[in-house]
């Protein structure tokens, strides 16, 4: 058995022992941040854990951006909390209302269960992984962020500013891989690069950002006004800030 808490890609060391959420989600700025993502890599790693799934169940799939080139491979279903994503999806993609934490389907129901980005907002993000394995007949696939990602470090910025506990996405995958194991899944995690330019500046990124998790928080102007010269100096640097991922690929 591989010790995940010491795996390089679960870090940075130590890793809580809680769950830091749930964090809470903004569906319009997560519009206005979508087109940002230059989401290639992932998607291509994405694909590639899913392998030869014979149909997949995306939870949390949002307004399609994963989803979309999941269903060219193959039937994709979509379960999703909020009508507002629900409603933004490409035209042909199926989804039903349900959450993560207690999935509105049997057991068995699909070849591969699919969450991305999700767990961090979850009441329960272990029973969510319980869920995934579940409904699931032969892979999960969870993707959450690298040790070293940029919108984890802004959000921490901005969780130290609500006096919140800091966003820790190995203590999610350090957890999902040891589950999955005990339930009988061989596990592997892949970084892939994500890279979000900011054609607007650094100032038009900061808010949608900001804005995706605290818009209705009193220290919102204080939260922009932290990540703007954060956000300015990568992307001086790089030409763009990073949300590099972590891949889990588990099958059975
Ligand atoms: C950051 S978006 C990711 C969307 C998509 N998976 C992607 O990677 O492009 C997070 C999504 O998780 C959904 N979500 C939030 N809480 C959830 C829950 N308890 N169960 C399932 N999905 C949830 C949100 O509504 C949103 O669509």
């Amino acid at each position: 058995m591989t010790d995940w808490r010491r795996h390089p890609l679960c870090g940075p060391e130590p890793i809580p022992s809680a769950f830091w959420g749930p964090e809470a989600f903004n569906p319009e700025a997560w519009r206005e941040l979508v087109p940002l993502f230059s989401p290639e890599a992932e998607i291509a790693a994405i694909l590639d854990a899913l392998g030869d799934a014979s149909d997949v169940v995306d939870v949390g799939g949002g307004t399609g951006m994963i989803t979309q080139a999941v269903a060219r491979r193959a039937p994709v279903l979509v379960i999703e909390p909020s009508a507002a994503q629900r409603d933004h999806l490409p035209a042909g993609i199926t989804a039903r209302e349900g959450r993560i934490e207690a999935l509105p389907l049997p057991d068995h129901a699909y070849d591969a269960a699919l969450a991305t980005w999700v767990l961090q907002y979850t009441d329960d993000p272990l029973r969510a992984v319980t869920e995934l394995a579940r409904v699931s007949r032969r892979r999960v696939v969870i993707v959450q962020g690298a040790p070293d990602n940029d919108l984890i470090e802004l959000w921490n910025i901005e969780a130290a500013i609500a006096g919140v506990p800091h966003a820790h996405h190995g203590y999610l995958l350090a957890n999902a891989a040891e589950i999955l194991e005990r339930d009988g899944f061989a596990v592997e995690l892949t970084r892939v690069h994500v890279a979000v330019p900011s054609p607007a500046g650094a100032y038009a990124l900061a808010d949608i950002f900001a804005r995706m998790h605290y818009w209705q928080h009193p220290k919102l102007a204080a939260m922009i006004a932290a990540i703007e010269p954060v956000i300015a100096k990568r992307l001086a640097a790089n030409g763009h800030v990073t949300d590099d991922a972590v891949v889990l690929a588990a099958r059975r």
